[in-house]
């Protein structure tokens, strides 16, 4: 037995205008789970506290919590001293049970055929990883655009491309799912990041929805010239300025005379490349001072993200192929990216013959020279396709604690992801508010982020500068260097 004190939220509407969080200390055994600790509670000290369970094994969905602010099965995560208890962010009833009604019937149901036909095993299969879901709803109560928009969210998504699979339902399920707000889904990834059952409902569902609606012509016009643009030009913007790759040789050797560290093909992507040059340009400094070889083929071109996000997705073969040829034609075996979207891409939808790498694993792997540090306090927005695209938060925080003081704020997405920025601009203002508003709440000089996208939007939605990490810890280096010519 291990004695344990846990925070849990206490709101009874009967009589409290507010919910607050209350302290229990209670004896569980050893490996016990959140929901015993909370039937601890409730037998042992206050059999008021209201929450919901059924079967204490990970099938119902109905213990869904918030444990230190992220949603889980209250069944199977283990107590853990110090743990705060809160409900999913939904609708309190009571405590720690919400309202799950509006979405459960939000949930569309098999709408049987005339002359049912049954699924082959290629359509079984393909239904298989979306039909494990058990209605937690955990996925719900962390998605952005059910925040700012009409969207059904991402269980109701996955069921309609369940049926859509389905040759039993007779349903018109992709009209049906562009009418419930499939194109304001920002490709988050936190629906699928927190699904118990870890159903993938952006890449699994909605993507492939999208692709379905792109068939049928219902693509968003804003959309459609983002893909004419790549077909035409092989890339997803235009040009404003020099581009980057106009700017540096196929080649870059580190400064200084030593045997370089590592050498590293570089996909620059279409934002750096033809919006951001800068930051690109920026990034090669401090590579090239931290011992960096760096290769940059000419020939690369978008790798076409902003069409898989759009189902758009018909010369997305070409694009790939072109991309991996390059590299592997000049025989590099690692290849770095800087933009989240294009790292997400490459490592989960492409097969690459080569390891790719984001310039943030990069430095912390070799190493970086410390730089001089900036008076300055920054904080960091967590870009989507960084975090729960490539798993990767501690190694930017630990470049940018070298150069500034950090302060942490919420990893909400900022808006401007899933092709939602250029399709749906009022939800990507909404979403840029909110994150302009907890930037606000930190009181930072500076925001860094590493990601063109959320660079660029988040700039339109905060008066503090939004800067790279890379050109953050240029600006350490040059500082450094001025320091050293005075002494
Ligand atoms: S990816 Fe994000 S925006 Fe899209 S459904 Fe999931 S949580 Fe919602
Ligand atoms: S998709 Fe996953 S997170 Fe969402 S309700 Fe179903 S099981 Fe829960
Ligand atoms: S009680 Fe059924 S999933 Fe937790």
């Amino acid at each position: 037995m291990t004695t344990i004190t846990v925070k849990v939220y206490r709101f009874d509407p009967a009589s409290d205008s507010s919910g607050r969080l209350e302290p229990y200390t209670v004896q569980v055994n050893d490996g016990a789970r959140v929901l015993h600790a909370l039937h601890a509670i409730h037998d042992r000290i206050d059999p008021t506290l209201s929450y919901r369970f059924c079967c204490g094994s990970g099938q119902c969905g109905s213990c869904a919590v918030r444990v230190n602010g992220e949603p889980v099965l209250a069944c199977m995560e283990e107590i853990q001293d110090g743990m705060v208890i809160e409900p999913l962010n939904l609708p309190v009833q009571k405590d720690l049970c919400v309202d799950l009604n509006q979405n459960i019937n939000a949930i569309a149901h098999l709408l049987p055929a005339a002359e049912p036909v049954m699924p082959t095993k290629e359509q079984i299969d393909a239904i298989k990883p979306l039909r494990s879901c058990i209605e937690c709803l955990s996925c719900v109560s962390v998605c952005p655009a059910m925040d700012v928009t009409k969207f059904l969210g991402p269980t109701a998504m996955r069921q309609t491309m369940r049926l859509a699979l389905d040759p039993r339902d007779s349903g018109d399920r992709i009209t049906d799912a562009v009418r419930d707000g499939l194109f304001t889904c920002t490709s988050c990834q936190a629906c699928w990041k927190v699904c118990p059952k870890d159903i993938e409902i952006p890449g699994k569902a909605i993507e492939k929805l999208r692709a379905f609606a792109n068939k049928k012509g219902l693509t968003l016009p804003r959309h459609q010239e983002v893909a004419a643009l790549v077909k035409e030009t092989g890339r997803s913007v235009t040009r404003i300025e020099p581009t980057f790759l106009e700017q540096v040789g196929e080649v870059l050797e580190p400064y200084g005379t030593g045997t370089p560290k590592a050498t590293m093909g570089f996909f620059v992507g279409c934002m750096y490349n033809m919006r951001l040059p800068k930051t690109a340009l920026d990034a090669m400094d401090v590579l090239r001072r931290n011992g960096i070889r760096i290769i940059i083929p000419k020939e690369q071109v978008c790798c076409g993200s902003p069409l898989i996000r759009t189902g758009q997705i018909d010369i997305l073969d070409d694009l790939k192929k072109k991309n991996i040829g390059v590299f592997q034609s000049r025989s590099i075996d690692t290849v770095m990216t800087m933009c989240a979207g294009c790292g997400s891409t490459l490592k989960n939808d492409y097969r690459t013959p080569f390891m790719v790498m984001d310039i943030n694993e990069v430095l912390t792997k070799y190493g970086i020279e410390p730089p001089a540090r900036l008076p300055l306090k920054a904080t960091y927005h967590d870009p989507c396709h960084l975090l729960r695209g490539q798993g990767i938060s501690q190694q930017p925080r630990e470049l940018i604690r070298q150069v500034v003081d950090l302060i942490e704020m919420p990893a909400i997405c900022c808006g401007s992801g899933g092709g939602v920025k250029s399709g749906m601009p009022e939800e990507a203002a909404a979403l840029g508010k909110r994150r302009g508003e907890e930037i606000q709440k930190t009181k930072a000089d500076i925001v860094i982020s590493s990601c063109p996208f959320c660079e660029f939007h988040i700039a339109g939605h905060t008066d503090r500068p939004v800067k790279n990490v890379a050109s953050v810890l240029l600006e350490g280096y040059q500082k450094k260097d001025k320091q050293s010519k005075r002494v």
